[in-house]
This record gives C-alpha cells, sequence and structure tokens, in this order.
C-alpha cells in the first residue's frame, strides 16, 4: 500500500487501463490521464484528470502531487512530458516502449522504433528515475480479426505463417506496475514476450480452441492485405507491420524470462489471454 500519487498515462489503452486496474486492487493512490475521461468508466478508487501528451501546458495539473508516471510514448511528445514532469518534482517513469527499438542500430529501422527510441533518450537525458518496457507483439492486436470470427469460422490475412510471442496486456500492466510502486527497477530495460511462438495460423486455431469452434487462417496476397488495411492503419505503421511479419516467416520467434524475473509468475498463455477476451470474437 502506497500514498504516494501515481499517474497512469494511456489509460483508456489496452496495458494503461490493466495498470490501473491492478494499481487500484493493490490498494495505491492513482490518477488516471485521458483526452476525454468523460467517454469512459473509471474505477472509483481513482482520480481522473483531463490533458494531452502533446500539449505539455495541459498537464500541469494532472501532474500536481504526483511522484510516479506510467507514461504512454506519444509521437514528439515526450521531451516536453519529460520537462513538465521535472518541473513538477515526479521522481519516476515507467515508459510502455516497444520492442522494436534497437540500441545498436545508428538509425531506428521503422517509424515505430524511431518514436519510441526518442521518448527512451529524453528520459535518458532528464533526472528522472526510468524504467524502459519493451513489449513485443501484443495478443490484442489479434482483436483485428474479431470481425472476422463473429462472421464465420474463416479469418483471412497475410503471412499465415508469420510467428509472434503474443503477450498479455496484463502481464505487461503487472510489470509496470511492480517497476512503479517497488525499488531496484530504475535504469532497467524489460523485454516482454509471451511464453511461446505462435504462428498466425496457430493463433487462429487456438482462439477457435478457446471458442469452441473451428476456426482457420487463410492467407491472403500482401497487396491485397495492404489495400483492404490501408484505409484504417497509417502507411508507415502498415509497412512496419508488414515488414515484420514477413521477417519472421518460418521462425521461431525468442521469448525472454523478464515478466517471470519481475513478477515471479510466468507469462500467461495466448490460449488464457483468449479465454479472457472470448467475448471480444
Ligand atoms: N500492439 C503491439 O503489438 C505493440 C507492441 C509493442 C509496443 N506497442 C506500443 O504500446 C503502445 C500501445 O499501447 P496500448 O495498446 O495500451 O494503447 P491503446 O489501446 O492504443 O490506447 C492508446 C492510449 O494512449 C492514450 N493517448 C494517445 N494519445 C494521447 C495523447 N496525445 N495524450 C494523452 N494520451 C494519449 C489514449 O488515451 P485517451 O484517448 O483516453 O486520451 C489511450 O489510452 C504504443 O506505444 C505501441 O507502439 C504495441
Amino acid at each position: 500500500m502506497g500514498n504516494a500519487m501515481i499517474l497512469v498515462t494511456g489509460a483508456t489503452g489496452n496495458v494503461g487501463r490493466n495498470v490501473l486496474e491492478q494499481l487500484v486492487e493493490q490498494g495505491h493512490s492513482v490518477r488516471a490521464l485521458s483526452r476525454a475521461p468523460q467517454d469512459s468508466a473509471w474505477p472509483a478508487e481513482a482520480e481522473v484528470a483531463t490533458g494531452d501528451l502533446a500539449d505539455t501546458a495541459s498537464l500541469e495539473q494532472a501532474l500536481t502531487g504526483v511522484e510516479t508516471v506510467f507514461l504512454f510514448a506519444v509521437p514528439g511528445a515526450t521531451a516536453g512530458f519529460v520537462a513538465a514532469a521535472e518541473k513538477a518534482g515526479v521522481r519516476k517513469v515507467v515508459l510502455l516502449s516497444s520492442g522494436a527499438v534497437d540500441d545498436d542500430a545508428e538509425a531506428q529501422s521503422d517509424l515505430i522504433a524511431a518514436y519510441h527510441h526518442e521518448a527512451e533518450q529524453a528520459l535518458r537525458g532528464s533526472s528522472l528515475e526510468w524504467t524502459f518496457l519493451r513489449p513485443q507483439v501484443f495478443a490484442a492486436n489479434t482483436l483485428m480479426w474479431a470481425g472476422q470470427t463473429k462472421a464465420g469460422d474463416v479469418v483471412r490475412g497475410a503471412y499465415a505463417e508469420a510467428a509472434s510471442a503474443p503477450v498479455h496486456e496484463a502481464d505487461i500492466a503487472a510489470v509496470a506496475v511492480a517497476a512503479l510502486t517497488q525499488d531496484g527497477h530504475g535504469g532497467q530495460i524489460y523485454w516482454l514476450t509471451g511464453p511461446e511462438s505462435l504462428t498466425h495460423a496457430d493463433q487462429a486455431r487456438i482462439i477457435g480452441e478457446a471458442l469452441g469452434r473451428p476456426l482457420s487462417y487463410q492467407e491472403l496476397p500482401v497487396e491485397a492485405v495492404r489495400q483492404a488495411l490501408s484505409a484504417h492503419v497509417p502507411a508507415p505503421i502498415l509497412d512496419a507491420m508488414l515488414t515484420l511479419w514477413a521477417g519472421s516467416v518460418g521462425r521461431q520467434v525468442p521469448t525472454t524470462a523478464d515478466i517471470e524475473k519481475v513478477t515471479g509468475r510466468p507469462a500467461r498463455s495466448f490460449h488464457s489471454w483468449v479465454r479472457d477476451h472470448a467475448s471480444a470474437f
């Protein structure tokens, strides 16, 4: 139990929502940030603040009295956030970064890696204690198949054999909560994956198993997928996604032990993630 105020940004997102709920469950004092808090339901125990990470002036009230922050990376916004946080007397920040960041590269390979790297650099150059969470592919990305699973028993998409080790957002959140509330995580970088490498076809099959239905994955030509997704996904993000998938075809992607190391519990399986989200499919 702690009385030091913790600000959770990205609090309406997959990870931030879980961070908020776990902190509340553990009895910590929390404040949630959203650009439009009136559009969401909030735990009664949480304070709620309106603010936009891209507009430093809007953060002043939200940061008042805050010691620790769970930070979502908004492109181009972290330097301004850091200045506001230092001024407000914040001590420590846990950043939701990305496993795409490459410490050895002279230039980051795509836009996603580049803006998370920029957010990390802003924190490295600050007086704040920082912890970086670098998750790989979220299990929640498969929610983009929900329209198809509701309509039938076939999921159509690119690269049936593209592999990832999908990670449960509640596990990312549990690592964040440990870093936010315990000592000893300053300057640490945690690489977060699920427990096993699974192809898109495996993931569709497992969703079917969890739902008790025979779901299969049908591979479509990459250009057809690019066209279908381009209406919803910005081009640089889409390019990064398709490149990541192409590069993982036929591989076992590596998994890490950081979730267990930090939380003391093994990373949750994709099957258990589907059970937690069955109603969405
Ligand atoms: N999907 C993956 O496979 C994957 C893998 C590795 C890393 N990541 C990284 O994880 C993050 C996504 O996390 P998520 O899925 O939990 O988020 P999400 O569900 O996409 O939600 C986005 C959150 O960010 C907040 N937000 C966006 N712009 C904001 C702004 N200008 N000011 C304040 N808040 C803002 C939104 O809050 P309001 O709308 O309430 O203001 C919302 O809570 C991204 O940085 C992504 O690159 C994702």
